[in-house]
């Protein structure tokens, strides 16, 4: 099967092709109305979702097919202790397609592993987003006009914001791109992004903790939440929740070309009289993901004859144990640990979470 778990599993053609195909879907919706006829998405959603499940439920709806699923673990057969790997068996047998959103960073894979239909990541824990990054580059693209010879800064929550994670791994696919990562120290971006994305793909960046020093650059400004359900001690969120608020004053030190993202929900990062700025991009991002899980499903139902590369050759299996209490090693106890090895002689990488282990 063709699954989409992280960004990259899709070329850089694949990605101009699914944009296209989103800006034909908004353009003419009626030409689409009946290709998802007989089908069914299951939704899988082990983590609360406003944008991404229901905009996986109208993209279906819209393309003439149905849903079903789940919005809360605690009213699926996970709040018994069945497994992933088991529950993407089940919905295989149910649905064409599955959608899964879950807190343990790898647990998508996991499913992609086990489902026999086409399994998209709706995000794992703080890992990826990709189908937040499909909204992005769409509104990064309509709005900029172009993909490449940008300055993008992404500012807040860097160490657990997943949507950073998936952005900044198809951004260096693209020529000419400089990244300004604007985070409290605490919340800097992890060792393995900067090293095995930024650094290995050539892309340039700064790290700042100042938003107003960084805004006048920028061409975009992608804005996100602190992420206080991934925080282990709250008064730590507590102490970084209101690191940075956007305002209106702070916006006049901004080229009027540069467009403000955020990937939603917001709590109090960027003021509501932002809002009216006609570079606020962040609700037009939100129906630009709707149009891309569009294209999404339409590309991924035509293509379940195409199987993804799980080489598993190079692989290393319970010779080495995932310490990361993030992963979905910690909690699926029948998980094989498989760890392939880095650049870094005796540096190995857990393949679910892509955290980092020596031996
Ligand atoms: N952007 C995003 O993932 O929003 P939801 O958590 O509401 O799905």
């Amino acid at each position: 099967m063709r699954n989409l778990i992280d960004i990259t599993d899709f070329s850089p053609e694949e990605l101009k092709s699914l944009l296209e195909t989103a800006n034909d879907i908004s353009e003419h919706p009626d030409q689409y109305s009946d290709s998802c006829r007989g089908k069914k998405l299951a939704t899988a959603f082990y983590e609360p979702s406003t944008r991404t499940r229901l905009s996986f439920e109208a993209a279906m709806l819209e393309l003439g097919g149905n849903v079903i699923g789940f919005s809360d673990a605690g009213s699926s057969s996970a709040s018994k202790g069945e497994s992933i790997a088991d529950t993407a068996k089940i919905l295989s047998c149910y649905a064409d397609i599955i959608a899964i959103r879950h807190p343990k960073e790898g647990s998508a894979y996991v499913a992609g592993l086990n489902a026999t239909v086409p399994v998209i990541n709706a995000g794992d824990g703080g890992h990826c987003h990709p189908t937040q990054t499909l909204a992005d580059l769409l509104t990064i693209y309509k709005e900029m006009g172009r993909l490449d010879n940008l300055t993008v800064g992404c500012c807040g929550d860097l160490k657990y914001g997943r949507t950073v994670h998936s952005l900044l791994s198809a951004l260096t696919r693209y020529e000419n791109i400089h990244v300004v990562l604007i985070s409290p120290e605490e919340l800097c971006l992890p060792e393995y992004m900067k090293k095995e994305v930024l650094d290995k793909n050539g892309v340039s960046y700064v790290e700042t903790t100042s938003l107003e020093s960084a805004l006048p650059e920028l061409d975009v400004l992608y804005m996100t939440r602190i992420q206080r359900e991934r925080f282990d001690d709250p008064a730590v969120y507590e102490r970084l929740k209101d690191s940075y608020i956007l305002t209106p004053e702070k916006m006049t030190a901004a080229k009027q070309t540069m467009r403000v993202l955020h990937p939603l929900p917001r709590v109090n990062e960027i003021s509501v009289k932002v809002d009216s700025d006609p570079r606020a991009a962040y609700f037009c991002q939100a129906l630009n993901g709707k149009y891309m899980r569009m294209a999404l499903i339409l590309k991924l139902l035509k293509e379940t004859q195409t199987v993804n590369e799980h080489n598993h050759s190079d692989v290393l299996v319970n010779e080495l144990f995932c310490d990361n209490p993030r992963c979905i090693t910690s909690i699926e106890q029948e998980l094989d640990h498989m760890f392939r090895p880095t650049d870094k002689k005796g540096m190995f990488r857990c393949i679910y979470c892509e955290r980092n282990q020596t031996r």
